[in-house]
């Protein structure tokens, strides 16, 4: 595979690859990622749009793997390869390799769980990069293994980024005490919810590790919102435009040392009108601001939503027992709890964000 030949007029460079695909590429965008417009090592674009002068093609030569192209008025020479052609010149944009694509699931992968061992991916990139891909294809993984002393979640963050701190601090407590003396320490059962939509932005990642579970119960669900997505886009178009497009108020109030509020949409599209978000919280949700001839079937649609978050053939379940963690896309994934009647239960938890979970992947998928 190579380039055949090349022509141009004053904006236009037409390539005929040797296949017999032709392509026309842009004098401007050329010139705008020259590759000596980049540093050499990171590879960070060294000047600004508004440095070019109006640019017109002055000149286009070939061979079989590169083009080279003169551009006026500066008369200086850009050189394109066929494969960096191919990669970049794609004519529709797609967010590939930067918005996973994911693999929707339901309860039938309640089967499929596995328990990754914590300190084989501390000395294997290759196990650590199977699980890593795990989150981000299903929106979670498993963990077992971690050493059960507080604070030792943080070194399964370690294996990717860091950890979020926020005003809860770098770690929470999940704690139920036997007697409670109040709703905070209840054994009730705790509905499917994405914590913190208050947050902007929303906490990515959720880590949450078992140090004490002496229950009778309170086993932990786990739900994928853009599977439910999928499924009221595909069954019930006119609440998933509802639910896409009226944003809502989440709020967590603190006395006078927080005050955290955000207006968006239950589930949030991308520009592409891919779902990047799901936002749901009974507790922190706030009264709807909507129109009078909205508000009766948001509603419908939000109890829609609701319903199927909560359908047994949606989640899965499973116990954690001492030392085991799990880790969830907490825009994507829903979280809840079975009720219990007693024993002690303790875990601990805290936020990261998806970016640098990414991009571990990525390093480590160069890297094999
Ligand atoms: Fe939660």
């Amino acid at each position: 595979m190579g380039i055949a030949a090349v022509t141009h007029d004053r904006d236009w460079l037409e390539v005929r690859f040797d296949d017999g695909v032709t392509r026309r590429f842009l004098g401007t965008w050329l010139r705008d990622n020259i590759t000596s417009g980049r540093h050499r090592d990171d590879g960070q674009r060294t000047f600004d749009i508004n440095a070019l002068p109006e640019v017109s093609i002055a000149g286009a030569t070939s061979d079989a793997d590169s083009a080279t192209v003169t551009f006026a008025p500066e008369g200086i020479d850009g050189t394109y390869y066929e494969q960096w052609f191919r990669q970049h010149g794609s004519t529709n944009g797609t967010s590939a390799g930067v918005t996973p694509s994911p693999t929707l699931w339901g309860a039938e992968h309640q089967g499929s769980l596995r328990f990754a061992d914590y300190p084989t991916l501390v000395e294997d990139p290759a196990a650590l990069l199977e699980w890593l891909v795990e989150i981000r294809d299903l929106g979670f993984g498993l963990l077992e293994n971690v050493p059960v002393t507080p604070g030792s979640i943080v070194g399964a963050v370690d294996l990717f980024g860091y950890v979020r701190f926020t005003n809860y601090g770098e770690i929470f407590e999940v704690r139920d005490e036997p007697n409670p003396a109040n709703l905070a320490f209840t054994k009730l059962r705790i509905g499917m919810h994405t914590d913190n939509p208050y947050r902007d932005p929303v906490p990515g990642l959720q880590l949450l590790q078992c140090l004490v579970n002496e229950s009778d119960g309170g086993d932990n669900q786990l739900v994928d919102g853009f599977a439910i997505a999928d499924q009221i886009r595909n069954d019930h178009p006119e609440a998933f435009n509802l639910l896409t497009s009226h944003p809502v108020r989440f709020r967590y109030l603190d006395g006078d040392s927080a005050d955290l509020q955000s207006f968006m949409p239950v589930i949030q599209l991308d520009a592409q009108g891919r779902v990047v978000c799901i936002r749901y919280n009974s507790r922190s949700v706030q009264a709807f601001e909507m129109p009078e001839d909205v508000i009766a079937d948001y509603y419908r649609a939000y109890r829609t939503l609701g319903e199927l978050l909560h359908e047994p053939g949606a989640c899965v379940e499973f116990r954690l027992e001492p030392g085991q963690l799990m880790a969830f896309d907490n825009q994507r994934v829903l979280h809840g709890r079975t009720a219990y009647t007693t024993g002690a239960r303790h875990l601990q938890g805290c936020y990261a964000d998806k970016d640098s979970l990414h991009s571990r992947i990525r390093v480590l998928e160069s890297a094999r």
